[in-house]
């Protein structure tokens, strides 16, 4: 692929430039409202043969039982020691800073314990808020859906992913304002992608960008935060939120199988672009910028730094592929075109996930409501 090629997928010409990445910021963080125009056909069927699709009929049918409420089954009244917390997950990781770097001669060598806990609370702060900003994305994504895709089956499946994602919005909109310490605007790098899919006017690409990419990182980044999190209210909103997310990803691959098989090869090549694309906005809003700058240290000082990291951090960085590697596999996007798709993966460090589990019926395992209604079937 050629730097110009770079430059009109992601704006550089370089992968890595990190000045480039750096200079995609959010310089509006007082806006209230934000709009974005779209330009899709909404549509009708009168074609009102429920179960045409057999596969997407299981699923919605699956939704509409496992339905929870953000206010009456998670514990909310567990109090949220932030503080505490960030201690508690420094030393089960091996202490504060940036594992086994050396900080010497850095804006970080003055740093001791105080800072680094300030650092791990604004991290996490920025991390709820993304979370809760990308799950008012995805509300907005399905109700488009709703509008826009032609199948009956897959009308009725989104719109029980709008009261899913409803749900999210408001589960992680609440924790943040009772439980942590403070809210950040959405990063800029997410909003670009938002802004994407919702203005595109095919409606495959809203399922591309949305239930394939947005929600395969999402249900990577909740699986890991649900495995290091010690805190019961979380770990029980996570493990919750997941069980609808994997239905929502294979809404995605279930529809998508479908429709690419009758796409020829340019129509293919445009979305594997955008699934590039995506990814990786995605990977530079992971770079935190804005903690670095509320903790007063330019991000440009210490981002060479701390990429070098082979801790936990970068760990969890490369692991948010794990689910959108194998369902892009799945698709056919990873091998069409020459693997054009393979050799960006590949690029990004993420390729050795194409044989892991896709989620096309991993939500069945993964519904924790159902369970724990059953287990409590059996113990009352
Ligand atoms: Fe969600
Ligand atoms: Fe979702």
């Amino acid at each position: 692929m050629t730097a110009t090629d770079h430059t009109r997928l992601i704006g550089r010409a370089e992968l890595n430039d990190l000045e480039a990445i750096l200079a995609v910021a959010n310089t509006d963080v007082t806006e209230a409202l934000h709009e974005v125009h779209s330009n899709y056909d909404t549509v009708f069927t009168w074609d009102y043969n429920k179960g045409a699709r057999p596969k997407l009929e299981k699923l919605y049918e699956k939704a509409k039982k496992s339905q929870w409420n953000g206010e009456t089954d998670l514990p909310w009244e567990c109090e949220v020691d932030q503080e505490a917390l960030v201690i508690a997950n420094a030393v089960a990781t091996g202490g504060f800073g940036g594992g086994s770097l050396d900080l010497s001669g850095t804006p970080l060598a003055s740093w001791g314990e105080k800072e680094w806990i300030q650092f791990g609370i604004e991290s996490q702060n920025w991390t709820l808020s993304q979370f809760m900003h990308g799950e008012q994305g995805a509300l907005v994504c399905t109700a488009k859906i709703v509008e826009s895709v032609p199948w009956i089956d897959a009308k009725y499946y989104a719109a029980t992913q709008i009261m899913d994602e409803a749900r999210h919005v408001e589960v992680f909109g609440k924790y943040l304002n009772t439980k942590l310490s403070g809210h950040y605007p959405i990063n800029a790098h997410l909003r670009l992608l938002l802004d994407d899919i919702i203005s595109d006017s095919r409606w495959d690409m809203t399922y591309l960008g949305m239930q394939i990419m947005v929600e395969g990182l999402a249900l990577a980044a909740f699986g890991f935060m649900f495995q290091m999190t010690t805190e019961p209210l979380l770990k029980q909103l996570l493990r919750y939120v997941m069980s609808d997310e994997a239905r929502h990803v294979a809404f995605g691959v279930l529809s998508l199988q479908e429709y690419y098989a009758q796409l020829d090869a340019s129509e293919i090549r445009e979305r594997q672009e955008f699934a590039f694309e995506a990814a990786v906005l995605m990977r530079d809003r992971f770079l935190q910028q804005e903690v670095w700058e509320r903790m007063g240290i330019p991000a440009k000082d210490v981002l060479p730094i701390m990429m070098q990291d082979v801790s936990e951090r970068a760990a969890f960085q490369i692991l948010l592929f794990s689910k959108i590697v194998p369902n892009c596999k799945k698709l056919g996007l990873l091998d069409a075109a020459d693997g054009w798709l393979r050799r960006k993966f590949t690029e990004l460090g993420v390729i050795q996930f194409e044989d892991w589990a896709d989620t096309g019926a991993e939500y069945e395992s993964m519904d924790a409501v159902s369970a724990d209604r059953e287990a409590a079937l059996k113990t009352s």
